[in-house]
């Protein structure tokens, strides 16, 4: 069923109550999500976006029940990733001549995804704008690499609206639709989760895009993403939130994660988290394992962290596969401004806080000299070493 956003723009997309995960399992859903498409019925009839494969013929027949297929004039495709294209094969079955309004990158994209069928693709780039009526008109704006190259918004003059895509999403199921009716917590934590593990990698492009769109002097009245609330209630207040997290954002907090084997190391974990309180009641500290931790949460957790500490045992002249997993993921994010140390426990040949730490230089973290390191089980002389690890990370 449509329903309305402003004026004679509807969402016609799907709310995903069921999913679990996102990216095959690399994201974790915890609150549902949804798949956002626009349907634009001015002088011209448009749809912004479709959603994800498994739901495509549902999509279109329930677009047959608002619409005529026919009467849609032009597709815009602001995205390739599937969960936005993946109806367009059902869509396209129906109105194979129909306009589709995307990047160059995006149709290699949807090529490379879907096979050359034919479609009649009409490239754009930034500023390219395309009437549709009543005196509107939608203007393209490439977002490369936010977050693939393919990505771009639409913003359509007169309602003043940004259909920003992914940017700005969140994987949280709105029922409501909008920011103002949005649980805000909710709203919240998945905005940010969403950015540390999608967007952060990108934060340098973030940073030069939102300079761009403020520059281009667009008055926006509301932003509708690809996944999640729709911002109409002091819609820039998610640009000044990303123009914060862009600029190799921290909060007064450690983060400690680790993996043990018989529990030493968890030992030291919870000694360093008991230090930090005591030398800086002020710091937040979060604790997890993270072989039983979710990996997206404990992430948005080092986000907003100043320093984190990151501890193994060393097993088989290196460290528990879980961490070693964990820290290639968080390379992968591209975190700055942070700084670590490593702990953990050892038997026999104890390379793993070595290890540690030169993994973490590599995710790009600027790591402390004084770590822990304890044979079998850490001794009163070995937990006497942590408050000066402590000190050097909250200096
Ligand atoms: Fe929501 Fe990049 O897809």
């Amino acid at each position: 069923m449509k329903r309305q956003i402003k004026n004679n723009v509807s969402w016609v997309g799907y709310i995903d109550w069921e999913l679990e995960t996102f990216h095959g399992d690399d994201y974790s859903i915890m609150n549902g999500s949804s798949q956002n498409a626009y349907l634009v019925e001015e002088g011209k009839t448009v749809l912004i976006d479709t959603i994800w494969t498994p739901h495509r013929f549902d999509f279109v027949e329930n677009l047959k029940k608002e619409i005529d297929l026919k009467k849609i004039d032009y597709v815009i495709a602001n995205h390739g990733e599937c969960d936005h294209s993946g109806a367009l094969t059902a869509l396209m079955a129906e109105i194979p001549e129909t306009p589709i309004y995307c990047t160059a990158q995006a149709v290699k994209s949807l090529e490379g995804q879907y096979g050359k069928r034919g479609w009649n693709f009409h490239v754009v780039k930034t500023g390219d704008e395309l009437e549709i009526g009543n005196g509107k008109k939608l203007v393209f704006v490439e977002m490369k690499m936010l977050h693939w190259p393919d990505s771009m918004a639409t913003y359509m003059t007169g309602d003043n609206i940004l259909f920003s895509n992914d940017a700005f999403g969140q994987h949280y199921a709105v029922d409501e639709l909008f920011n103002d009716k949005a649980d805000q917590c909710l709203l919240y934590k998945e905005a940010i989760k969403y950015y540390t593990n999608i967007l952060n990698p990108f934060s340098n492009l973030v940073a030069k895009k939102i300079e761009e769109i403020v520059g281009m002097g667009l008055p926006i009245n509301i932003i509708a993403p690809s996944h999640g609330a729709i911002w109409r209630e002091r819609p820039m207040q998610i640009v000044e939130t990303y123009a914060k997290w862009a600029a190799a954002y921290q909060e007064n907090q450690i983060t400690v994660a680790y993996d043990t084997m018989w529990e030493g190391t968890t030992q030291i974990a919870h000694a360093i988290a008991e230090e930090i309180r005591r030398q800086s009641p002020e710091t937040v500290v979060k604790v997890f394992n993270v072989a039983k931790a979710d990996k997206n949460e404990v992430m948005t957790e080092v986000f907003k962290s100043k320093a984190i500490v990151v501890g193994s045992p060393t097993v088989s002249n290196s460290i528990l596969s879980s961490v070693a997993g964990w820290i290639e993921f968080l390379k992968q994010l591209k975190f700055k401004n942070k700084k670590a140390a490593a702990f953990g426990c050892y038997g026999w040949s104890g390379e793993s806080v070595k290890i540690l730490q030169e993994k973490l230089k590599d995710a790009g973290f600027e790591v402390v000299e004084e770590n822990i390191r304890a044979f079998w089980k850490p001794t009163e002389e070995d937990m006497a070493k942590i408050p000066a690890l402590v000190k050097s990370l909250i200096a």
